[in-house]
């Protein structure tokens, strides 16, 4: 039985402790005086992204299903959610199954797959599919996506999970027939100080909502929908991780240099998520609490309520990365494994390496590169109780 002694983050700070795992499962955790544990080497459990365009299909130029998952995995991140405005997007039965085929080949970390409605064809297929989500762009985005106008009450009435890409109005009323409804509603990227107000005064146990790191840490000078927001934005942002805003997740959405140099809206950013949110964290800028709520209870606490199997713990899946803190290091979009080798993180000085990834009990990625192990698989669903 493969065991670690090493200090794990958790809500109340880090503990060491000695993890054992038994096939693709954890199998004990013990609480250990630290004697074996390196002061500089975190385990952070099960961590996921929930808001990645893998591309692939007819844009290989700008991220492959491997590449994307590769970086994931050199970004720490053992699961992602794929995003489904690809060309062609993943907006009825025949292309999900496709696309399904093609994760289920390609992909090197564990993953879930959401769906496309953007008109009445499209609506009408995703009766017949369980994605994570249900994606509804009502705003403009890379492709043309854009729901149908009229659409929108509709697609809360299937009754299936919804993400939302939209400004505040758009914000409002998914709000609105989510409550009208009682359909989970996930708001994708908030980004305005007004725009969390907004949720905070409405959120119920069904109602979601994602900040991005570049969100969090940057504004203007670079090309993302929605906008970065100002420094009160960011404040506003920060202040509502883990209460409001229930995760941090990338928006990883990979362009190449010259579409970027034409204007192109995202980031490549799954590989730099992680250090830079325990950057935040061993500086201080944000509680274990806040970390440990937006890096993993609310990711988990998500999925699980789709009806997904994740998360760590006895028993759990033994998914988590090792990131060392010992040195502080400037960003290198041009070591990334994404197609995407620019950042606008570029040169900026963080604190945490990923050193390690393992999804299922195995080693996926270890010294700067993914292993031959790294083979991803969809989240199975949750077994339900007898
Ligand atoms: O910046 C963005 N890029 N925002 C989006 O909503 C879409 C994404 C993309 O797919 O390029
Ligand atoms: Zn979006
Ligand atoms: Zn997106």
């Amino acid at each position: 039985m493969p065991q670690f002694n090493i200090n794990i983050a958790t809500g109340r700070g880090l503990f060491p402790v000695t993890i054992g795992f038994e096939g693709e499962r954890i199998d004990s955790i013990t609480y250990t005086d630290g004697a074996h544990a390196s002061p500089t080497r975190l385990l952070i459990p099960s961590p996921v992204d929930l808001h990645v365009h893998l591309r692939d299909f007819e844009q290989l130029q700008k991220e492959t299903v491997s590449s994307g998952t590769r970086a994931a995995l050199a970004g720490g991140i053992c699961a992602v959610a794929d995003m489904p405005n690809t060309v062609p997007p993943v907006a009825d039965r025949e292309t999900y199954e496709r696309r399904l085929e093609l994760m289920s080949h390609d992909a090197a970390c564990d993953f879930v797959l959401n769906f496309c409605v953007d008109d009445k064809y499209s609506l009408s297929q995703a009766a017949s599919v369980d994605p994570f989500f249900i994606k509804v762009f009502l705003g403009e985005t890379t492709g043309s996506y854009v729901l149908e106008k009229g659409l929108l009450e509709n697609v809360f009435m299937l009754r299936k999970p919804v993400a939302i890409h939209a400004d505040i109005e758009g914000m409002r009323e998914a709000i609105k027939y989510s409550k009208r409804y009682e359909t989970p509603l996930h708001i994708c990227h908030v980004s305005r100080r007004e725009e969390v107000e907004l949720i905070a005064r409405h959120k119920d146990e069904r109602i979601t909502c994602e900040a991005t790191p570049h969100h969090l840490f940057l504004s203007g000078g670079y090309t993302v929908k929605p906008p970065l927001g100002n420094v009160n934005d960011r404040d506003a942002l920060w202040a509502a991780l883990g209460t409001t805003i229930d995760i941090v997740a990338s928006d990883h959405a990979p362009h190449t240099l010259e579409e970027k140099e034409h204007g192109a809206f995202g980031i490549s950013g799954v590989e730099t998520m992680l250090p830079l949110m325990v950057t935040a964290l061993v500086r201080g800028e944000i509680s274990f609490k806040q970390f440990y709520a937006v890096m993993h209870e609310n990711p988990k606490r998500i999925l699980r309520s789709h009806g997904f199997e994740f998360g760590f713990g006895i028993g759990g899946r033994a998914d988590f990365s090792i990131v060392d803190t010992s040195e502080t290091y400037a960003i290198d979009p041009t070591t990334f494994h994404s197609k995407a080798k620019h950042s606008p993180f570029s040169g900026m000085e963080v604190e945490a390496r990923v050193v390690e990834t393992w999804v299922r009990g195995k080693r996926f990625f270890t010294n700067g590169v993914c292993t031959n192990e790294a083979r991803g698989a969809p989240i199975p669903a949750l077994s339900k109780e007898p």
